[in-house]
């Protein structure tokens, strides 16, 4: 994570080895069409008239997700200038990724300062937020190459602002547990049996006030969890379930988030074709942006209680790896008669929504890469949301348009529940195939049980099965490997929670 600070110095004088400027398209009905510099209005005229003279040089137009780079300029802090493109009328996620995109982009200066206009705390969390998110490697198994940038300054007219600033902490918080996310779901599946996910949680929680409990094994058996305990069987490294708790004194609600936590997806006996397999480590994505999330409710301090539960497991195939047509006795007693031992996310999620369900929270998310057939819906950056209450499911879609997330809801239809019926156990595991992602989803809506009241709790479930993963080029604070997708949604619904 990237030190991130304000000050109140000038683009002339600050001491950084780069700065970052914006660049708007040339207005409609100008006599030129060169882009037009943002920010910086306090570099000498000369130096303005350079930078916009190199911006055309250089093709570049101002639309958002463009960076030039520009050395040897003369009349700033520094010599090296990154122009990012903000487009027409940026809104807070185009600033967010314009940030994230100079700042990746600047990987091997140390020192950055941005010189965007920052207007109000809202810009500043959403600059502050693109700049840490861009400043990151995963660099456990090499040298970074360019080290991301180490330090990122803010250039402000009141650094001392309380509000400014409570926007740069939090913008800290939430980019450190992004990354936290991050490099769980980059770590090799060699390197990060459910154990040591469990014992992530455990290190993650130290000094923020959560407490955590572990379930290994024999705790699982003790309690009948059979979804996880089944989906695991086939691994020698054997499953956990993790409840992270945030639980402040007078505490406005309760929230309860659940992540699928399969640490490496084979397919089990019902394998994966290779190519299929490569990216299955990231297959915990979902219980690294619970992880993450939770641990940033914690040291943001919100008054209302979060539980995370992590359903973590290897599905692997061996000599006791579950079959298909194997029968499992969910936590809670459902039966699930396993036809695809591929279809194990559901299985995993069904014992800790149970879970979950008990404490009888206010509302239950669940965030998993749960079908191949998200992808086919909604690609590489949209993630689904689906759920059994239409404001609830309203309420995670405003947090994440908050967040500046992209989700997109999608309905629960009645009739595919019966696609589910098995001849033998309460539920087949797979459904129709058309429609998978809503077929899965209607499996979890089983799981999901009911408040005090006598009516379900409020839940919804985010399919991240794409965008939990890059693969393709980098794009704004986005870089290749595990995005932690979900984890700034999550925080913004817990947020939003403890407001309302
Ligand atoms: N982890 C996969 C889903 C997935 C696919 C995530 C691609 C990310 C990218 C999940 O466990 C799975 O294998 N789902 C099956 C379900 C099917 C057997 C009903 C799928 O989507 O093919
Ligand atoms: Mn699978
Ligand atoms: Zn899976």
């Amino acid at each position: 994570m990237p030190r991130l600070l304000l000050s109140s110095k000038s683009v002339k004088s600050v001491s950084v080895d780069a700065l970052v400027l914006g660049l708007v398209p040339a207005p409609a009905g100008a006599k030129s069409t060169a882009p037009v510099l943002l920010g910086g209005e306090d570099l000498p005229r000369a130096t303005r008239t350079a930078l916009a003279e190199s911006a055309v040089a250089l093709g570049a137009t101002g639309d958002a997700g463009q960076v030039h780079l520009v050395p040897g300029v003369s009349g700033a802090a520094t010599r090296l200038v990154a122009l990012v493109g903000v487009g027409p009328d940026a809104d807070l996620e185009t600033l967010r990724r314009a940030a994230g995109s100079a700042v990746r982009a600047l990987a091997g200066s140390r020192r950055v300062a941005l010189a965007l206009p920052l207007p109000d705390a809202a810009t500043v969390a959403a600059v502050a937020e693109g700049a840490a998110l861009g400043a990151y490697a995963f660099t456990r198994y090499r040298a970074a190459g360019r080290e991301p940038v180490a330090e990122v300054t803010l250039l402000v007219d009141k650094p001392r602002d309380k509000a400014v600033r409570a926007a740069v902490d939090r913008a800290g918080v939430v980019a450190d547990a992004v990354h936290t996310a991050r490099d769980l779901i980059n770590t090799a599946p060699a390197d990060l049996a459910p154990a040591d996910l469990a014992d992530a949680a455990v290190r993650a929680a130290e000094g923020t006030g959560l407490t955590v409990r572990v379930l290994d094994e024999d705790a699982l058996a003790a309690g009948g969890y059979g979804g996880i305990l089944g989906v695991g069987q086939g691994s020698s490294r054997p499953p956990r379930l993790v409840v992270l708790e945030h639980a402040p004194a007078r505490a406005k609600g309760h929230l309860a988030f659940v992540g699928k936590g399969i640490t490496f997806d084979s397919g089990g006996l019902s394998i994966k074709p290779a190519a299929g397999m490569e990216t299955m480590k990231s297959d915990m994505s979902g219980a690294a942006a619970v992880l993450a999330a939770v641990r940033a409710v914690a040291e943001l301090k919100l008054p209302i209680k979060v539980t995370g539960w992590l359903a973590v497991a290897e599905n692997m195939p061996s000599g006791t790896a579950i079959r298909p047509s194997d029968v499992l006795t969910m936590f809670g007693g459902t039966t699930v008669e396993v036809l695809n031992t591929d279809a194990e996310g559901r299985l995993v999620l069904g014992d800790a929504l149970v879970a979950a369900s008990q404490e009888q929270p206010d509302a239950i998310v669940d965030v998993a890469t749960l079908t191949g057939a998200q992808v086919v819906a909604l690609g590489n950056r949209v993630s689904g949301v689906m759920g059994n209450d239409d404001t609830f499911r309203a309420a995670v879609l405003a947090a994440a348009e908050r967040a500046g997330e992209s989700f997109w809801p999608m309905p629960l239809p009645d009739e595919l529940r019966a696609t589910l019926d098995s001849p033998v156990a309460d539920l087949a595991n797979i459904g129709d195939r058309a429609g998978g992602m809503l077929v899965a989803a209607v499996f979890l809506r089983e799981f999901v049980g009911d408040s005090a009241a006598g009516t379900p709790i409020p839940w919804a479930h985010l399919d991240i099965a794409g965008p939990a993963f890059a693969t393709g080029e980098p794009w704004g604070y986005t870089h290749r490997g595990g995005t932690g997708v979900a984890v700034r949604t999550l925080v913004a619904l817990a947020e939003d929670h403890a407001r309302a």
